[in-house]
């Protein structure tokens, strides 16, 4: 038998342990390296390097950008260099590598790479430095060594999720997101046009600029990197890639007059950049949750944002300060997530959609004299009845007097609904299960809805009775191709 005394020192014991390991636990990493130099580790490509290339140079050294005529991946170009000829790394000689000559610092502190961007931190120099004189080998696992370009696109074995979809602004095209691409059909539904394969994983959320020349595609690869690309639709041409915290990016808007480019980000932070130059120029956190949605006013002063922390908020651009909360801030008033949000085509006024299914109308800015008290709600304009499950789209028609919603269940089923704005009524859902929907459109003139999610194909519906008009797979199948 064990007595209550020995009991009690085992437990005694037991949380003194368990302490030590806390203690352990919470040393600085630094700490912990220093009590393991006696065998220095040696810098791995994958985990290590890699990492500091995705944030800081791949943007502009990739196959659809190939700046200096140097691209980063496979390893063998990495090693290999550009246009100048010189090796850009040479294996276990980092004062013969181009690459370590382009990231070190000239007396004056400036640096040839990162263009035109700040040096790398001196860690990262000395991390890549001690990784070429290590003799610079790949440890890249064969499943993370995939890379696609456009002579090598994606091949799908089943069909994909489809997050995102917009028509170009002629009403010509339909841009379709897929696996590392972009995916640019025919309206109709009738012709696969082109391929816009890039770096990110993950597609969450895709514009056409408000001209139509270009498309701005926000996405990334999850827990990793988080990317805005922005293409030149004619040309088919990758203009910027724009690295952005280690998560995918959501919810891109373009500002009317296409110089912004806005999106939500996992780190709960909304951000707009440069639609030229990629700089950042707004960055906001009054958000505590995933950003997921955003829209600029009519006039571009102002962003909006929704969250999965229930909340729409104001922001002012200019001096990117949060202005207020849109959504009621009555404890409790805020059930679920908000997922999307869409400016009227003319006025300030805001179509919301998100956990709840219920599609609501917001004006942008609080009624003048309104003061804001808990209780209140008075930028809510209109509910409409819910739509079963999760809504993930919602978007005005061209002139703003409908707006469609497609929503997600959890039962594997979804649904497409057309409400006329200004009286909420039902003008009608598609007839049949266009499976979960994570992305509606409106075609240019009205007539049509595109939409898509989890079942991997593209419905056309028609947006005065909600018949089906056709349904097609918009990616390239591997057993199709098989099939020729
Ligand atoms: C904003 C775009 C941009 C970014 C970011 C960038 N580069 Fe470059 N890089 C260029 C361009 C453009 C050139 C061609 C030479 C020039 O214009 O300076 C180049 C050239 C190079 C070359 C010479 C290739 C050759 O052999 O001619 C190396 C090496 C290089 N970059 C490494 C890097 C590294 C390492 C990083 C990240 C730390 C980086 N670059 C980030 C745009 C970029």
């Amino acid at each position: 038998m064990i007595s209550a005394a020995t009991l009690f020192a085992m437990a005694v014991l037991l949380a003194a342990g368990y302490r030590a390991a806390r203690a352990d636990d919470a040393k600085p990493a630094a700490a912990k390296a220093d009590a393991a130099t006696t065998e220095p580790k040696k810098v791995s490509y994958f985990r290590d390097v890699r990492p500091v290339l995705q944030e800081h140079c791949e943007g502009c050294h990739q196959p659809a950008k190939r700046s200096g005529e140097y691209v980063m991946f496979p390893f063998a170009a990495l090693l290999k260099g550009g246009e100048s000829g010189d090796a850009a790394i040479v294996p276990g000689k980092p004062d013969q590598s181009n690459l370590v000559k382009q990231i070190t610092p000239s007396k004056k502190g400036k640096v040839e790479m990162p263009k035109d961007k700040d040096p790398l931190k001196s860690d990262d120099i000395d991390l890549i430095r001690r990784w070429i004189a290590e003799g610079a080998s790949d440890d890249t696992p064969a499943s993370a060594n995939v890379t696609f370009d456009a002579a090598h696109p994606p091949v799908y074995h089943a069909l994909p999720v489809l997050s995102a979809l917009d028509y170009s602004p002629s009403g010509k095209l339909l841009a379709v997101s897929g696996y590392h691409e972009v995916l640019l059909w025919k309206a109709d539904g009738s012709q696969l046009e082109a391929r816009l394969v890039g770096l990110s994983e993950r597609v969450q959320s895709l514009a056409f600029s408000p001209d139509g020349s270009r498309l701005v595609v926000a996405g990334g690869s999850p827990a990793r990197l988080g990317e805005i690309q922005v293409w030149d639709v004619d040309a088919r041409k990758l203009l910027l890639s724009v690295p952005m915290t280690y998560d995918t990016l959501y919810g891109v808007s373009w500002s009317p007059d296409g110089t912004k480019i806005a999106f939500g980000c996992a780190d709960n932070t909304v951000r707009a950049i440069d639609a030229k130059t990629g700089q950042q120029v707004l960055f906001q956190g009054a958000h505590n949750d995933w950003v997921l949605g955003t829209a600029f006013s009519s006039d571009a002063s102002h962003l909006v944002s929704v969250s999965r922390d229930g909340s729409m908020k104001l922001i002012e651009v200019a001096s990117q300060r949060f202005v207020d909360n849109i959504t009621s801030i009555t404890p409790g008033a805020l059930k679920g997530g908000l997922a999307t949000v869409d400016r009227h085509p003319k006025k300030d006024e805001l179509v919301v959609g998100g956990a709840d299914g219920v599609p609501k109308i917001f004006l942008m800015y609080r009624p003048a004299g309104k003061e804001r008290k808990i209780g209140d709600d008075f930028n809510l304009i209109r509910s409409f009845d819910a739509l079963p499950g999760r809504i993930y789209a919602v978007e005005y028609n061209p002139d703003g007097s409908q707006i469609v919603a497609g929503s997600s269940s959890p039962d594997g089923t979804g649904e497409i609904r057309v409400y006329e704005a200004a009286t909420g009524r039902l003008i009608c859902k598609y007839q049949g299960d266009p499976g979960p929907i994570f992305s509606a459109r409106f075609s240019r003139d009205g007539k049509q809805v595109a939409a898509a999610g989890f079942g991997g194909k593209v419905v056309l519906m028609d947006a005065a009775t909600g018949k089906p008009l056709k349904e097609f797979i918009p990616v390239p199948l591997a057993a199709a191709a098989a099939g020729k």
